[in-house]
């Protein structure tokens, strides 16, 4: 049967029941898997707090993909805990509220760029910190990942993760077509 008892998994982006990340932490909690959630501020805190307490989360700190250093803090609270991960989850998203009521045409430079950095981007600065976690636990399961792909692979560069409208899709997919 399967199973994912002892496996630490960090989920990223839980706002509320309703969020697609808090079904995967509930999916895997029901497993067995271990724990680690993040909320966006202090605001969206108390929303979070109380459901990864149900969910009996090891860990739950603050996440502001645009604040410099909580991806570090993040990871380190994580290695002291754990020393390893075996599961991340980045289900986050942001638009700012004029461009995303936009036609697509209408909208901004700045709000492009801003959904591209929340939503895309941060999906590499995730995996970046988590290189060495993940190599941990690599060395428990050997598995692949995108640092892994990276370094194995060094024509796959930055072009298909930088084409707009497939970003999202590209830097997650295109690396498993190739681990595959
Ligand atoms: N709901 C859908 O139908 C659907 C369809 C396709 C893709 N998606 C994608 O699934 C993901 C999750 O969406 P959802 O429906 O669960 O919505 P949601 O609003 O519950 O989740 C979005 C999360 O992004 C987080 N977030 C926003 N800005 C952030 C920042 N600066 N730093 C850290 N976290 C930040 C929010 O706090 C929230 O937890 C998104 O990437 C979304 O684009 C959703």
């Amino acid at each position: 049967m399967f199973s994912l008892a002892g496996k630490k998994a960090l989920v990223i982006g839980i706002a509320n029941s309703q969020s697609i990340a808090y079904g995967c932490a509930k999916a895997f909690r029901e497993q067995g898997a271990n724990l680690a959630v993040t909320y966006l501020n202090e605001k969206a805190e108390p929303f979070v707090r109380p459901l990864a307490e149900e969910l009996g989360a090891d860990l739950v700190l603050p996440l502001d993909v645009t604040k410099d250093g909580q991806f570090g803090a993040l990871f380190d609270s994580i290695r002291q805990h754990w020393g390893r991960i075996d599961i991340c989850v980045h289900s986050i998203a942001f638009c700012p509220r004029e461009d995303l009521h936009a036609r697509v045409m209408d909208c901004s430079r700045a709000g492009f760029a801003t959904a591209m950095d929340v939503s895309v981007y941060s999906f590499i600065s995730m995996v970046r910190g988590a290189d060495e976690l993940l190599e941990r636990a690599a060395e428990r399961a050997p598995t692949h990942h995108l640092a892994t792909v990276d370094r194995s692979v060094p024509t796959l560069r930055f072009s298909p993760a930088a084409k707009p409208r497939t970003s999202p899709e590209a830097s997650t997919t295109s690396t498993a077509d190739i681990t595959s």
